[in-house]
């Protein structure tokens, strides 16, 4: 199996306040991995370093095989191209629509909006109930719309690995089942899948589960 994400020996604290304490963490290519633990227990904080949002005190992070703090704009290209997030509180644009928040990683990274993008926007927004609001600004959703377009926002440019904060934290069980079943069908096209959840329930047959408890990551 190729590894896709290896955090080796990574540390960070707050101020004083040890968040992640040497953590080591591997993500095969096509894995789906669950990560939960109490509130405040440093699960956004690991998320937002693996999503390369964040940097760590101490340690070391390779993505697909490259170091990524060696090289000149290796942590931008790698967010830009190879992995969407899903925020924990959605960091949407209100004053733009549905649609226009979900193309917006495209501009980013320069992929031209063809039919095909268009074409898997419009299956995305199918899959998870929003084609009627695809030209809605986003200020006018509900916490639940928002999520799930949050959610079509992060895949839509295929990325390698999918990182989600919370992403059924605001659904009810019947569109929770189908963002487990979509992130589900990602790694069976060989993508990686990070979720952070509290709904363990709903994520009951992934194999790659963990817990944060005292700044450590251990099997759950
Ligand atoms: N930017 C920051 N500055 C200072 N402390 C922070 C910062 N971000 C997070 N923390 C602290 O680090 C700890 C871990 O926060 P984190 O957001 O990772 O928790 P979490 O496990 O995601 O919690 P939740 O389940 O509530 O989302 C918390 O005690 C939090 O107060
Ligand atoms: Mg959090």
């Amino acid at each position: 199996m190729h590894k896709l994400v290896e955090i080796k020996n990574v540390k960070k604290s707050y101020g004083k306040k040890m968040v992640l304490d040497e953590i080591n963490l591997s993500i095969e290519q096509g894995e789906f991995v669950l990560i939960s633990g109490k509130s405040g227990c440093g699960k956004s904080t690991l998320l937002n370093i693996i999503g390369l949002l964040d940097k760590f005190d101490k340690g070391e992070y390779i993505f697909n095989g490259v170091n990524v703090f060696k090289g000149f704009g290796v942590r931008e290209r790698i967010r830009a191209y190879d992995i969407g997030f899903v925020f924990q509180s959605y960091c949407l644009l209100d004053n733009l629509s549905v649609k226009d928040n979900v193309l917006m990683p495209l501009f980013y990274n320069n992929t031209r909006i063809n039919k095909e993008c268009m074409n898997t926007m419009e299956r995305y927004f199918e899959v998870f109930g929003l084609s009627k609001l695809r030209n809605t600004k986003v200020k006018y959703l509900s916490g639940g719309e928002k999520q799930r377009t949050a959610i079509v926002r992060a895949i839509v440019k295929n990325p390698a690995l999918v990182v989600a904060d919370e992403p059924t934290g605001n659904l009810d069980p019947i569109n929770s089942k189908i963002i487990y079943k979509e992130l589900g069908k990602l790694t069976e096209l060989g993508k990686s899948v990070l979720v952070v959840t509290h709904n363990k329930d709903v994520f009951k047959n992934v194999c790659s589960k963990y817990k944060i408890e005292d700044g450590k990551i251990i099997d759950d």
